[in-house]
């Protein structure tokens, strides 16, 4: 039984003030029968202030990148051990927004995503097709190609406890949502890909979340589908009054 992860992306927003106060307001807020996990994925410079506050592991902290190389001469990343050190459990990889406004490739994205397994973290590894894509008819087969090269010399055994986050471009932060039935048709076309590159059981395991425009007044019907194991968020986990209600839905 594959366990909902509701995931926030927080982006580059809050000082560590606000990111503070946004998490207080979680821990108050979430309600003890909350059966999905949830998790925070903070911008770098708050992760030791809100890690404070996370002491007893009731909500998971994420970061939102990483470097693949453990140290060196590379003025301004961040890396894997950093990030082990700080208490995260998870790190997202291969967001599109790293790939269309960073330039990240997948063969980048596949360090990433070895880096962060080796540092006993959790990849919530993004892919999709923009819009382009989508309406000629191709949305299928790029989402297998990300994957494909993203998991390079990933184990069986890492993949079915990664995350793999399916996030349709022309969703991501345009009030767009894909419908329930073309996010649950993706999702599943993406378990059956990776029983294809590794067998039933992994696919089984791996949980795949949806995300572009998820909020409160959608998430219940997009949660609810077979192959859907949650929920990346980004415009609202900016709020507990709106992030709240989509762990709970
Ligand atoms: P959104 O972002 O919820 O604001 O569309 C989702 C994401 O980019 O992870």
């Amino acid at each position: 039984m594959r366990k909902k992860l509701i995931c926030g992306n927080w982006k580059m927003h809050t000082t560590i003030e606000e990111a503070m106060a946004l998490t207080k307001s979680l821990l108050e807020g979430k309600s003890d029968a909350m059966t999905s996990e949830m998790a925070i994925c903070v911008p770098f410079v708050s992760l030791h202030a809100v890690k404070s506050l996370l002491l007893n592991g009731e909500i998971a902290l994420g970061a939102q990148n990483v470097h693949f190389e453990e140290k060196g001469a590379f003025t301004g990343e961040i890396s894997p051990v950093m990030l082990e050190s700080l208490g995260c459990k998870y790190v997202i990889c291969g967001h599109s927004e790293r790939r269309e406004i960073f330039g990240e490739t997948d063969a980048i994205v596949n360090r990433k995503v070895q880096a962060i397994l080796a540092h006993h973290m959790t990849p919530i590894l993004c892919v999709g097709e923009d819009l382009a894509q989508r309406e000629a008819g191709k949305a299928v087969a790029v989402v297998e190609e990300q994957l494909k090269l993203d998991l390079q010399n990933i184990s069986k055994e890492d993949l079915a406890a990664s995350v793999i986050a399916y996030e349709p471009i022309w969703a991501i932060g345009t009030g767009k949502t894909a419908t329930s039935e073309e996010a649950q048709e993706m999702c599943k076309s993406i378990r059956e890909y990776i029983a294809k590159l590794y067998d039933q059981e992994t696919a089984d395991a791996v949980r795949i979340l949806y995300g572009g425009s998820v909020k409160a007044a959608n998430a219940k019907e997009i949660l609810s589908q077979g192959d859907i194991d949650g929920a990346l968020v980004g415009g609202a986990s900016l709020s507990a009054a709106d992030f709240l209600p989509i762990a709970e839905a």
